[in-house]
């Protein structure tokens, strides 16, 4: 980075604000580190350049000013240990007491979202934290939606506040495929419900040419568009958003192809007898638990023509093996596609695990609710901080 090539990190405090908040068992064992290996270049730079180096992250929702050993960052301090081959001991009470390391070490400061002010981006916490530092490094993109005292705050006070490799990384390429993507520009956004996407979709109804729907989304699509769903998830109030959307999108001579044929059964169950059926011949009594093969076939064909994807959310519930066809096709489209892709979101990762093709997507975010307010077309909070100190 220009900061290290300047030479303006050696000997100085760092402080890199990561997202280290991953998943643990009930036994504290953590189950995914992407997070954590995704923090290690913008450290290994910092050491590297010869700064005395504090990291930290929240995990979890502590409650404020109540410490509890589930809230601890040594799992994470231990695992981080393990992929910078030297010591990282975990600081507790930094802000009280101060942090004490020296030029090419590592620290660790406990989980910063249980000191009281962090939530509420208190500038008087924010100060505190700013004075331990001479360089404050936000590199946290799945916290970049939220303004925190360690996310916003302290890039007010702190004498250098930037971006590090991770974050510039993350805009980069979720601004390369929203800002001037090479078209076509597909989106796939599925999910359980509208509602906790219709932002998503609607901000994305104006720009992509083709917004592909599934799961309980493409149920309240396929009502819009007055088919049978049987019992299925979907949200009723919520048609006339979708038809709406589809509308916008028809007008702009883009499409929001819906299901042909879908995968049924009679009870939400991975042993539940599937039934493929087209999706005017749904009944009372179904569930539709995926798209059906011509459903899957017809948008691999039109992922395999596009330039860009945009990937959130597996198309049906890939998670029982009699209706993971739809899902796995268009990974596999998506995979095999020449276009630049990006994906984010935990089930979206959970699918490109399963089916091994995460060397094949173009970008994978280590963001989730940042993710997805990226594509709702939020500004993020931490990122607008940043682009203000610049200026
Ligand atoms: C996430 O896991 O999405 C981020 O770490 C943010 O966590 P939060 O939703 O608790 O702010």
């Amino acid at each position: 980075s220009d900061l290290v090539a300047d030479g303006k990190l050696s000997g100085k405090r760092v402080f890199i604000r990561a997202d280290l908040n991953v998943p643990q068992d009930d036994a504290g064992h953590i189950t995914e580190d992407t997070r954590i290996r995704a923090s290690v270049p913008a450290i290994r730079e910092a050491l590297d350049a010869g700064a005395a180096v504090m990291v930290t992250s929240h995990l979890g929702r502590p409650t404020e000013g109540e410490f509890k050993p589930e809230d601890s960052l040594a799992p994470v301090a231990k695992r981080l240990a393990e992929l910078l081959g030297r010591d990282v001991p975990l600081v507790a009470n930094w802000v009280e007491n101060g942090v004490d390391v020296q030029p090419g070490q590592v620290v660790l400061l406990e989980n910063c979202r249980v000191n009281k002010g962090e939530k509420k981006d208190s500038d008087e916490l924010a100060q505190k934290m700013a004075k331990l530092c001479d360089v404050y490094v936000n590199d946290a993109f799945g916290t970049a939606h939220r303004a925190e005292a360690t996310t916003h705050g302290i890039a007010k006070y702190a004498p250098v506040a930037c971006a590090g490799p991770l974050l510039a990384q993350e805009l980069d390429a979720l601004g390369r495929a929203l800002g001037a993507p090479k078209r076509p520009l597909v989106a796939i956004v599925a999910g359980s419900k509208v509602s906790t996407k219709l932002t998503i979709l609607k901000s994305l109804a104006e720009k992509v040419d083709q917004l592909i729907v599934g799961g309980g989304i493409a149920n309240t699509f396929l009502l819009a568009a007055g088919k049978p769903i049987g019992k299925s998830l979907a949200e009723a109030d919520l048609v006339d958003e979708a038809k709406a959307i589809i509308d916008l999108m028809n007008r702009r001579g883009a499409s929001v192809p819906v299901p042909t044929d879908v995968v049924t059964a009679k009870t939400f169950s991975a042993d539940a007898p599937a039934e493929t059926k087209s999706a005017d011949a749904v009944a009372a009594d179904d569930l539709i638990l995926d798209i059906g093969p011509q459903t899957a076939a017809q948008l691999a064909k039109q992922i395999g023509e596009a330039g860009t994807i945009v990937w959130n959310g597996p198309v049906g519930v890939f998670e029982f093996a009699a209706f993971e066809q739809g899902t796995k096709t268009l990974a596999k489209a998506i995979a095999d596609s020449a276009a630049f892709s990006i994906a984010g979101g935990g089930d979206t990762l959970a699918a490109i695990a399963k089916y091994g093709i995460a060397d094949k997507i173009g970008y994978i975010s280590t963001g989730g609710g940042a993710f997805l307010e990226f594509l709702e077309g939020k500004t993020l909070p931490a990122v607008a901080v940043l682009e203000s100190r610049a200026k």
